[in-house]
């Protein structure tokens, strides 16, 4: 089988990295790819957002499969635009995908099939919504209803804060059309995961839970990001919990897109906070997580090729997943600056050293070739996973591995996985 990939990042690299393990697949492009992917198969020069020109590189190539790493060329509909053209792709359409695109589209499912998340309120007038702030007791949380590279989320302690933030959003229209409508939900505390499960539509397969770190400094402190690090499993989904979420959350939910005429087929994730033992949905994302699924796929047992191949065509069914019971985490390093501005072109130094390493993979996000060498291109550089006999121990090889690479103004959370050894 020929594999067309789509994206550049950590998440593209540690799905290159599994799909090229399986026997199904013969070759593996990824559009546009990054310097780690390029060592798997064979990197295309076409932006991910490009979907004409991926559907025309699709038909003539002769590609089997074609996987969508990130939300925005699902956004742009290339799942449409490839269906239409008899191509199999794996992805959610343009309207099911809104369930990430607009957080207003996924509050509303959620509110009419009674799926538990923090209680919100919709704005698209401003004034409106700086008297919601003005009358109402903080904190709560302001997020902008389109995509803004996970920047769009504010957090606010005060009355003072919300209004900067409705203004920012609004009125200084910070993340463009994106904050054309904003919701003010309730803040909910407890502990945060990541529930992934793959669905072709009617059968509903729960991937291995993970837990992401999104704050860029230890202990949870600074602005959010992209994500810092992540672990997989993730003890607060105990077995009992996951249960639950699979009853209240992910079975319904897609049956909810299909009763609402935008049937939901690909990966579905669910950021869950739970509190008090029980789960409430903080968002879903049309797609795999990014760093999640770096040690995901390091603890996958299963051929990933079939597995989406499986979800194309219907037949989730007939399928069970295999994971390793060893937990693997993933420490991200990121240029200094990040998630503001950011220098680039800093060389990396060590991945030759840290290649050696034994159940360590070393996933290429923000890098970019130049003569020979491997030079910082993005604000998320690398991800650094390891597989480890318990958690100590991932983490420990984990940051062994760290340690061996460097660059100019490189950061990283000293403290990946803490919550999951506390645990
Ligand atoms: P979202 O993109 O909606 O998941 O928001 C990004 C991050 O903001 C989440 O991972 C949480 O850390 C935080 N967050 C979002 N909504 C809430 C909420 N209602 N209460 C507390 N934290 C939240
Ligand atoms: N790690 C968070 C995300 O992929 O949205």
């Amino acid at each position: 089988m020929k594999i067309l990939l789509i994206g550049s990042g950590g998440r593209e690299h540690a799905l290159a990295w599994k799909l090229a393990q399986s026997p199904l697949v013969k070759k593996l492009y990824i559009a546009p790819g990054n310097p780690g992917t390029a060592s798997i198969g064979e990197n295309c020069i076409i932006p991910a957002e490009d979907v004409s020109e991926l559907k025309a590189f699709a038909i003539a190539n002769a590609v089997d499969l074609t996987v969508v790493g990130p939300e925005l060329p699902l956004t742009l509909g290339i799942v449409d635009a490839f269906e239409e053209a008899g191509l199999k792709i794996f992805g959610p359409s343009r309207s099911a995908a809104e369930i990430e695109s607009s957080k207003v589209f996924a509050k509303a499912v959620m509110k009419r099939h009674k799926i538990p998340t923090g209680y919100s309120k919709t704005f698209d007038d401003i004034t409106e919504a700086l008297d919601y702030a003005d009358t109402h007791t903080p904190p709560y949380v302001i997020k902008a209803d389109g995509l803004a590279a996970g920047k769009g989320v504010i957090i606010c302690h005060t009355v003072e804060e919300a209004r900067s933030a409705i203004n920012l959003i609004m009125k200084k229209k910070a993340f463009g059309s994106a904050g054309r409508r904003i919701i003010i939900e309730e803040f909910l505390t407890g502990e945060e995961a990541s529930f992934l499960a793959l669905t072709d539509g009617k059968t509903v397969l729960p991937l291995a839970p993970a837990q992401d770190h999104k704050a860029v400094f230890d202990n949870d402190a600074g602005p959010n990001t992209g994500g810092m690090g992540a672990y997989s499993p993730a003890p607060v989904i105990t077995p009992a919990l996951e249960a639950e979420i699979m009853d209240t959350i992910m079975k319904p939910v897609i049956a909810a897109m299909e009763s609402e005429g935008r049937p939901y087929k690909g990966v579905l994730y669910a950021g869950i906070m739970v509190s008090g033992n029980r789960p409430k949905v903080l968002e879903f994302n049309a797609r795999f997580g990014d760093p999640e699924t770096q040690p995901m796929m390091m603890r996958l047992e299963s051929d990933l090729a079939e597995l989406l191949l499986a979800t194309v065509e219907g037949r989730l069914a007939q399928v069970d997943i295999k994971w390793s019971p060893k937990p693997a985490v993933c420490i991200v390093m990121t240029s200094e600056g990040y998630p503001g501005e950011y220098p680039i072109s800093r060389e990396i130094r060590g991945l030759d050293k840290a290649a050696g390493l034994k159940d360590t993979v070393v996933f290429h996000a923000g890098t970019s070739f130049r003569e020979g060498r491997i030079l910082t291109s993005g604000g998320r550089v690398l991800g650094v996973t390891a597989l480890g006999t318990d958690i100590k121990d991932a983490i420990n090889k984990a940051y062994a591995a760290v340690k061996l690479i460097s660059f100019d103004g490189a950061h990283y959370r000293k403290d990946i996985g803490a919550k999951a050894i506390k645990a």
